[in-house]
């Protein structure tokens, strides 16, 4: 089926799980929406838009190969088993952090702002050395820049902004190169790597690394609290966290804009052909919900087996290279808020709680609890 997006243009739905894992592991699709023929201008908007297109060197869930073999391999080392082990007893601090800071503000409290928001954002802060206590905004522009409502001079704004702050800190790791992600990155690669694509980098990071676990750990919460007993095994029983982790992903699947690429040729999906520059939007939420793959999939159930993988990080080249993270994140924060706040509850009916509805991830603005 083709639908249009908000920008008028038209892609390819998939939204069957089996076409999802063909059109996201075929080399034959590009990532690289800037591809003559795939535009995605507003209309009436040309030049704003046009600007808006401009891919910022390094940004690699952008690129093709070979761009986005050597980009990507430049940090995937971050994410491995061992960086992980690592990384660990910091996120369970950083947890413990925030829960005493949602404690000291007391009941009730809006979740998202003490809690799922900031764990996350401090995390990925600290990982690749931006200070997360100075006065920039980068979450307050990082919503604009993922609200595809936005007025598109907006949207621009917030882009140079962020741009504009990864550069000054870029500038100040060439000459003091810490002991962190993008520290590494210059002390490793050197000039192989350029000052844009280390801009470029810093940015993808910290934006896909902040919003991303806060508007999981938001929804999730909120569908915890809808299911009081599953609730109760992710707060008491450690060997349930890391199936209902994957079913809170499932369920949220918070990436609703999908996975876009554009055709390089011709190709053939679920029967029907998808002509070269065409585009086509693999609808992550729908695709989780597959029956053919998942079973009675609109009920929320932990005990689910997770090998029917679901596709929450994506699939193929552009993988989600930050699952390990996201997914340690998430293990520790669900059952740490759970067992802090064991009466937590709403504190709005559940009409009353604010949806994202124009972002390209899903989630919530704010997320009332008590306890
Ligand atoms: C629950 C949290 C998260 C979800 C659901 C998620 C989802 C996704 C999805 C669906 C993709 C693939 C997009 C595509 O194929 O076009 C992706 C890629 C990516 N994610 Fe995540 N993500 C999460 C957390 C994170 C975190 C914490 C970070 C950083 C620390 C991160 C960094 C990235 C990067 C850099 C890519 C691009 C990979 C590439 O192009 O090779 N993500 N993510």
């Amino acid at each position: 089926m083709r639908l249009p997006l908000t920008s008028g243009v038209l892609v390819w739905l998939v939204t069957g799980y089996d076409e999802a894992r063909q059109v996201l592991a075929d080399s034959r699709f590009s990532s690289n929406l800037t591809t003559p023929g795939t535009a995605l201008p507003k209309p009436g908007e040309r030049t704003v838009a046009e600007e808006l297109q401009d891919r910022q060197p390094g940004t690699f869930l952008e690129y093709d190969p070979p761009d986005h073999t050597r980009l990507r391999g430049m940090v995937a080392g971050e994410f491995t088993a061992g960086a992980m082990h690592r990384l660990r007893p910091r996120i369970e601090a950083i947890v413990e952090e925030c829960l005493d800071a949602t404690e000291e503000a007391g009941s009730p409290v809006d979740l998202v702002e003490t809690f799922a928001l900031p764990m996350p954002s401090k995390v990925i802060c600290e990982m690749l050395g931006v200070p997360y206590d100075d006065d920039f905004d980068f979450a307050g522009h990082t919503v604009v820049m993922t609200d595809l409502m936005a007025r598109p001079e907006d949207t621009l704004a917030a882009r140079d902004a962020m741009r504009g702050y990864m550069r000054g800190i870029v500038q100040d790791r060439r000459k003091n190169p810490t002991d962190d992600v993008l520290g590494r990155l210059i002390r490793n690669y050197g000039n192989d790597v350029t000052d844009e694509e280390l801009v470029g980098i810093g940015n993808l990071l910290l934006i896909a690394g902040h919003e991303t676990t806060a508007m999981m750990l938001g929804l999730g919460t909120l569908a915890l609290l809808q299911h009081p007993e599953q609730l109760a095994m992710v707060r008491d029983d450690p060997s349930a966290v890391p199936s209902a982790v994957e079913e809170l992903l499932r369920y949220a699947s918070i990436a609703n804009h999908g996975a876009i690429r554009t055709a390089t040729e011709d190709v053939v999906i679920g029967g029907r052909l998808i002509q070269e520059g065409d585009a086509v939007a693999v609808s992550i939420p729908v695709v989780n919900r597959d029956p053919d793959r998942f079973d009675d999939p609109y009920r929320f159930d932990i005990t689910r087996d997770p090998k029917a993988g679901q596709l929450a990080f994506g699939y193929g080249i552009h993988r989600c290279i930050a699952a390990p993270m996201a997914r340690m994140e998430m293990q520790i924060a669900y059952p740490a808020l759970l067992r802090r706040f064991p009466a937590l509850c709403l504190a709005t009916p559940i009409d009353r709680i604010p949806v994202r509805t124009s972002n390209a991830t899903h989630g919530l603005h704010a997320l009332p609890v008590a306890w």
